[in-house]
């Protein structure tokens, strides 16, 4: 961690250890949302190292009131405060340094620090919020063990509860009470967390494979503790996976989970006391959907597993972001694929890849999994850090193998339990473990970009030869004008004529790591490609055979493959690989829309005629089938990218199927009725989703929307009311109207489904429904200091409204726009947001790039926030 350079940028090359350490943070609290009290007791250590440097803690928006060194106050000219920095100079060595501050709750609209949520009092820290708290060196490398001490007035603040084991509570007089807390484990600051307020609890205890009784809880204001149960059995099949699968325990005696309606991100994993947006807790089956089900999970799991990749090994630095962030979320979609369909889990992690974290890799914002200069941290929390640094760990899961992989992670815990690690400790724990060389692996780590590989076939009929050439080529990116080819592990399979697998190795060039064949595994064999050209020869062959690749979307890379429709229709009949047939489909779709192809389009109605047809189908892989490309998949193979004339397609290839397949998709929505008809089961909501899948093409031909409305009328849960009304308010059904009134009345006390109707209206594919925003962002129903609720009205629009947001005169841009400069000075994180939403611009065809262009350029110099203007400058830089 270092200071900016004069570039504006910290630099990842500039990192230094801290000077000083801190052993031990005693922190206590007098909490009142207009004036709460920190007082903190921090032992700190010199580096022995660094001897004589002056001690600079981070302080921002603190009022300072008082300030000791080792029991006696520090004269006033022995320190400096600039409102961002706290220096005293000439501290002798070990002392401990005690300070006193007043911090204003009640004003934090940033949600960063500590603030108000409804009645609770919260704090939120990562990355760097811990500085808004009290005076710390607020980076991850610093781990003091730490007790905390709460006091508020009880009966407004019933509960207090903050990081680690409590260990004492007690009554004050004046209506006060306090609570202690003790957190044994070395933890950075931006873990620490509180929640203060009148919260109910469910609670579970259960033992670990240690031994230890451990209480799970999970907190919510009182009205809404009803619909927490799910969360808490996420809690404890987390932890029982974490423990199977990583041989990982919990280690505290107290699990707690809070829920709060204001929340800038979906969670946080705070040491022992997680801290959750609502909506990724909250839930019954008539207030959410199975998605909302399956998300909550795989969140609650996310926080969860963070305790070993995160909090027991930490960072080093903020440079390293993608070391928990994508380990995390590789373990969260694992317990997912673990615990559900693999198949299915997979596909939705893949549609994500394709359609966001492709159009980050080649946009505006592009930046490796692990960026070597950053001006504002807050602005990597991406797809890339995130997704794209999950699909790195699972390429090194697939290079090891799953024991290998395993045994690399275990010591990679051991090595690194308590400190604060980098990718390279990650690397050589695998390095170690696997006896490999993972130089040239360490490239998906420092070069952006999507990998793409071009794969020709030749087949000399008179020889039987059979030769693949494959070229990997890494784009350029902001900064990386040039690339080196990455270590690529390829899946492939051949078949012949019948059908049947081919399994004769290739010969191949020197250049293929002699190590990296893996002969013929169950989804085709592996070949780790290295070098920029590699060809893959079969001598022989009796016919041309069929040749599939990368099976289980194993390599996050961009394929572009010469095949006809015909072959690749076949290939989806002869592939086992569930994730390979529904890409497969995907490509037919793609082709169809973005070159209209007509033999593709006929393929992919044919195949998915059969699939529907076909009783053996899991329900689930069908509807995910029927989900033809997003607009984001289909802009990024599209350059440039007219938006309207893709939609039209898009729509045009809808109309045509859903006409030509409407007696299998009603026969399917009825058959599954039963099946739909109960609870949470993955059979039920299988047959749920496709259910919905089948209503909303039907709908297409359906002026009056009976289906949608039958369905409407008699919906016991959310999926099946929400995906109804949804038709309705989609293709504009007579009873849209009513139906929305209805469903606004019912849950109008309810922000997490007043957010759901909210986004259904302004994601109606129409140019006109950025006429509905603005009546939203007129009405009652805009709250701006809700981060939630700008996401339902602005985000949504934004992302889910391709249509409206890229009208030709400029109106969708405006809308969002427009709404930038007063969210920035309420929450700059949220605000940051929504302007990456404009990544993709340039990509754009002339006319639109233009307005886009001029509607970028109007917001310089009233975005005030370092987030939003380091992203403007990314965005508009030439
Ligand atoms: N660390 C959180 C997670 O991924 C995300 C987060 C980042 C939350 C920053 C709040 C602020 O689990
Ligand atoms: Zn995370």
């Amino acid at each position: 961690m270092s200071l900016p350079r004069d570039d504006g940028h910290v630099h990842l090359a500039d990192y230094v250890p801290p000077a000083w350490r801190i052993r031990h943070a005693d922190l206590a609290f007098d909490l009142d949302p207009d004036a709460t009290e920190v007082h903190a007791r921090l032992s700190l250590d010199p580096d022995p190292d660094q001897p004589g440097q002056p001690l600079v803690l981070d302080g921002e928006e603190l009022t300072l009131l008082s300030i000791a060194v080792d029991g006696r106050p520090l004269a006033a000219d022995r320190y400096t405060y600039d409102g961002a920095t706290l220096r005293i100079d000439g501290l002798a060595g070990a002392c401990e340094l005690e300070t006193r501050v007043r911090i204003h709750p009640a004003g934090n609209t940033r949600l960063e620090g500590l603030y108000p949520s409804g009645r609770l009092l919260l704090t939120q820290c990562e990355a760097e919020g811990f500085r808004r708290i009290t005076f710390f060196t607020d980076r991850p490398d610093v781990m003091p063990r730490w007790r905390i001490t709460l006091r508020a007035a009880r009966e407004r603040f019933p509960v207090l509860l903050a990081n680690g084991n409590p260990v004492a509570r007690r009554e004050l007089d004046d209506g006060r009470h306090e609570s202690t807390w003790e957190n044994p484990h070395p933890t950075p600051c931006y873990l620490f967390a509180l929640a203060a307020g009148d919260l109910d609890r469910v609670t579970h205890s259960v033992r670990t494979a240690e031994g230890r009784e451990v209480e799970l809880n999970v907190w919510a204001e009182p009205g809404d503790v009803a619909r927490c149960e799910y969360a808490l059995g996420a809690i404890e099949r987390s932890l029982r996976w974490d423990e199977r699968r990583f041989g990982r325990g919990y280690d505290l005696d107290v699990f707690n989970v809070v829920a709060a309606q204001d929340f800038t991100m979906g969670a946080m994993e705070n040491k022992g006391l997680n801290i959750f947006n609502a909506r990724y807790i909250l839930a019954d089956e008539a207030t959410a959907t199975d998605a909302d089900f399956l998300a909550i999970e795989s969140v609650v799991a996310h926080e969860y597993l963070h305790n070993w990749s995160g909090n027991r090994v930490t960072l080093r630095d903020w440079f390293q972001l993608s070391l928990k962030e994508g380990l995390t979320v590789f373990r969260d979609s694992e317990f997912s694929a673990d615990l559900h369909s693999r198949a299915i889990k997979r596909i939705e992690a893949v549609r994500v890849l394709r359609g966001r974290q492709f159009a980050e890799d080649s946009g505006a914002l592009a930046h490796p999994v692990r960026p070597d200069r950053y001006r504002e941290i807050s602005n990597f929390y991406t797809l890339t850090i995130y997704e794209k640094g999950a699909e790195v760990i699972r390429l090194l899961h697939t290079l090891l193998g799953e024991d290998v992989f395993r045994a690399g992670m275990d010591r990679y815990f051991a090595d690194n339990d308590g400190r604060a690690a980098t990718i390279e400790d990650f690397l050589a724990a695998h390095a170690a473990a696997s006896g490999r060389d993972l130089a040239q692996f360490a490239l998906w780590y420092s070069q952006a970009g999507t990998p793409e590989l071009s794969i020709a076939e030749d087949f000399d009929a008179a020889t039987g030869d059979y030769t693949l050439t494959v070229e990997q080529h890494v784009p350029p990116t902001p900064g990386q004008p040039l690339k080196q080819p990455m270590l690529v592990p390829l899946r492939f399979a051949l078949y012949d004529v019948a059908g049947a697998a081919i399994t004769a190795a290739p010969e191949t060039d020197a250049a293929i790591n002699p190590a990296g064949f893996h002969g013929v595994a169950t989804n085709g064999a592996i070949v780790e490609l290295v070098a920029a050209r590699h060809v893959l020869r079969w001598r022989g062959l009796p016919g041309k055979p069929l040749a599939t690749f990368n099976q289980g979307f194993a390599a996050p890379v961009k394929i572009a493959f010469a095949q006809s429709p015909a072959d690749l229709a076949r290939s989806v009949r002869v592939e086992r690989d569930e994730v390979y047939r529904w890409d497969g489909l995907q490509r037919l779709a793609m082709r169809a829309i973005l070159q209209h192809d007509a033999l593709a389009a006929d393929a992919l109605e044919a195949a998915l005629d059969d699939l529907l047809a076909d009783p053996a189908a899991d329900p689930a892989f069908v509807a995910e089938c029927l989900a033809l490309p997003d607009f984001d998949t289909l802009a990024d193979a599209m350059a440039p990218v007219e938006p309207d004339a893709l939609l039209d397609a898009r729509d045009a290839l809808l109309d045509r199927l859903s006409r030509a397949l409407s007696a299998p998709l009603l026969a399917r929505y009825d058959a599954m009725a039963d099946a739909a008809a109960q609870g949470l089961e993955g059979p039920a909501m299988a047959a749920r989703a496709l259910r919905n899948a089948c209503l909303a093409w039907l709908t297409r031909h359906d002026p009056a929307a009976r289906l949608a409305q039958r369905q409407f009328d008699a919906a016991r849960t959310m999926t099946e009311r929400g995906a109804a009304l949804r038709c309705l308010l989609h293709f504009g059904a007579p009873g849209a109207a009513a139906a929305l009134a209805d469903f606004r009345a019912q849950f109008a006390h309810d922000p997490l489904v007043t957010d759901k109707w909210i986004g259904w209206v302004v994601t109606r594919p129409q140019a006109s429904a950025s006429d509905d925003v603005a009546a939203l962002l007129a009405s009652e129903w805009w709250k701006p200091a809700n981060p939630n609720r700008v996401r339902a009205v602005l985000g949504n629009f934004q992302r889910g409204n391709p249509r409206a947001f890229h009208r030709a005169d400029g109106a969708g841009f405006r809308l969002v726009a427009a709404r930038l400069a007063a969210l920035d000075a309420t929450n700059p994180q949220v605000a940051a947001r929504l302007l990456g939403g404009f990544e993709g611009w340039r990509r754009l065809h002339p006319p639109l790039r233009a307005v886009a262009r001029d509607t970028l350029a109007g917001l310089e110099g009233q975005l005030r926030s370092p987030d939003c203007r380091d992203l403007l400058a990314r965005l508009l830089v030439d």
